[in-house]
């Protein structure tokens, strides 16, 4: 049997959790607020993400050394984190710690690994011909190393794809998104794939376009349909008016 790897040791430190408490009348609601730092051999090496009841409100971009908030909302926040430095030397610490850890578990251990599942899905209401937004919602990440490519009708496609940043979640493994800008078409079939390098395993996601909103055709139809319902009821209606005005034989 093949020995695990070193590869998927993968550690998170400083996993802070704070449980607020809303004021006042109401049952108090606890909230996690958790700071995930993670190394790993992998790529990418470092990652660093705050979130919010499992809602990423900043995350550290490496390369460029800087805070990034997810959405403008936060942006007012951005610089309350820890220093470049304070993150340098927690980086350090991850790494010897990882370097440790790897050596007296090799061989040991077996290695955690999570299968990627995913989910594809619009992000407005579907309408045939209507700009749209594809997302690829990608979940038990573990390690956090995967590619993410879209495919329509088996073509790449790679012009409008966003795709974030990993995001923790609360049981240690991670979550990442993909965008496309597309243009909803019948007979469209789209795919996320995700493909984790190391073994070449990749998981598929398949989107194709179930009941659209109703075009203005449908909805035309629709409205006579209506129409029609209405004048059969009006109908029905006189009809019976009639039926009872009438003197039954019997009478
Ligand atoms: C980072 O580590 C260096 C060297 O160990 C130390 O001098 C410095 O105070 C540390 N900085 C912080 C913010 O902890
Ligand atoms: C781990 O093992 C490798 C090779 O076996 C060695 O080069 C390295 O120094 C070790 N690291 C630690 C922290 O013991
Ligand atoms: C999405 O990606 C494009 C480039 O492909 C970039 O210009 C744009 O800012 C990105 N949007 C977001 C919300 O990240």
């Amino acid at each position: 049997m093949e020995a695990p790897g070193c590869w998927g040791l993968l550690l998170a430190l400083g996993l802070l959790r704070g449980a607020a408490a809303t004021a006042a009348t109401e049952a108090p609601t606890a909230h996690v607020l958790s700071r995930v730092l993670f190394c790993q051999p992998d790529r990418p090496s470092l990652g660093l993400a705050d979130t919010f009841d499992g809602d990423q409100l900043f995350s550290f971009d490496f390369p460029g050394a800087r805070w990034e908030a997810r959405l403008p909302d936060f942006q007012p926040w951005l610089g309350t984190q820890e220093s470049r430095e304070q993150i340098g030397n927690d980086s350090s610490l991850c790494r010897q710690l990882l370097s440790v850890l790897t050596n007296i578990t090799t061989g040991v251990l077996p290695e955690a690994r999570g299968t990627p599942m995913a989910n594809v899905f619009t992000a407005q209401p579907l309408e045939l011909g209507k700009p749209n937004t594809l997302i690829c919602q990608v979940g038990n990440l573990f390690p956090a190393s995967v590619t993410v490519s879209w495919q329509r009708l088996g073509e790449p496609v790679s012009q409008g794809v966003n795709t974030t940043r990993y995001y923790p979640t609360e049981d240690l493994g991670f979550l990442l998104f993909s965008y496309l800008e597309f243009t909803p078409q019948e007979g469209d079939i789209y795919t996320c794939t995700i493909t984790r390098p190391r073994d070449r395993f990749s998981t598929v996601a398949y989107w194709v376009p179930q009941n659209p909103i109703p075009s203005e055709l449908l909805e035309n139809a629709l409205c006579g349909l209506a129409i029609a319902l209405g004048i059969f009821f009006m109908v029905t209606g006189i009809v019976l008016l009639l039926k009872s005005r009438r003197p039954s034989p019997t009478e």
